[in-house]
């Protein structure tokens, strides 16, 4: 069972918000019962629910893969105007949202989705997936940097938890280095500040990985949709956390 408003936003009618107040303005029916209070709780199964007399479809789940590109915000709406990532999906039928998100000047693999359920699992710090990033810092970390970012980093928030970390690429004249690195939880602006921590900043940084998912063959500012066995791999990701360990990625194979 399920609250009338969430059912009626993941059929597509409005937003949650909105919604509630198609309920309270009597416009809404279950089972030919007109609804007004917030809060009943339907079967979206077996219950026949009308919006204005007209029966709401169940929508078919979209599930898709982003390549953002920087200077584009992960979310609905930007008081500031801003370029969202829902701006590069406002010709579908349906409404998605990204799963999580990414940083401004960050551009990489972005998940977006239409099912609720699957984006609250792959955002639950309880069932966080690794996530793979390529990180162009300033200057060439020394072994042991790199070393202090797989133990546990001390950040103004507490430790971080061992991640993944690896040279991918130097630059011949040492200005600036490559570095993979997979991380396990996923705090604000993490990378970056792990980065500014060895002193190291980050110049540029791409999400190359999600759990099982590689970011490949989608050029920047396209999408592609998830194969159902992505999704189900993806599923299997946040259940069994830590099955996605990164691949091992090796320099040429992604574009930087
Ligand atoms: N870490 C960051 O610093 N930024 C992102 O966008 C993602 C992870």
């Amino acid at each position: 069972m399920e609250r009338l408003q969430k059912v009626l936003a993941e059929a597509g009618i409005a937003s949650r918000r909105k919604c509630e107040e198609l309920i309270t303005a009597g416009r809404v029916q279950v089972n030919d019962e007109v609804v007004t209070t917030l809060g009943v709780k339907v079967d979206p199964k077996q219950d026949s629910i009308r919006v204005d007399g007209k029966p709401i479809r169940k929508q078919s789940k979209v599930y898709l893969l982003f390549n953002k590109p920087k200077g584009v915000i992960t979310s609905a709406e930007d008081p500031e105007g801003r370029k969202t990532v829902t701006d590069f999906f406002k010709h579908l039928k349906v409404r998605v949202y990204p799963i999580g998100r990414l940083d401004y000047d960050t551009e990489g693999l972005l998940l977006l989705t239409n099912d609720g359920d699957f984006a609250h699992l792959l955002t639950h710090p309880k069932f966080h997936v690794p996530r793979t990033y390529l990180a162009t810092v300033n200057g060439v970390p020394h072994g042991t940097m790199l070393d202090k970012l797989r133990s546990g980093i001390k950040l103004e928030d507490g430790m971080t938890s061992p991640a993944e970390v690896d040279y991918y690429d130097v630059d011949p004249d040492k200005k600036e280095a490559i570095i993979k690195i997979t991380i396990f939880e996923g705090r604000n602006r993490q990378v970056r500040r792990m980065f500014d921590a060895i002193h190291h900043p980050v110049i540029k940084l791409k999400r190359v990985q999600f759990g099982p998912i590689l970011l490949t063959g989608v050029p920047r500012g396209k999408s592609r949709p998830l194969l159902p066995v992505e999704v189900e791999e993806l599923r299997k990701a946040a259940q069994d956390v830590g099955a996605g360990k990164s691949h091992n990625i090796h320099k040429g194979e992604l574009d930087v």
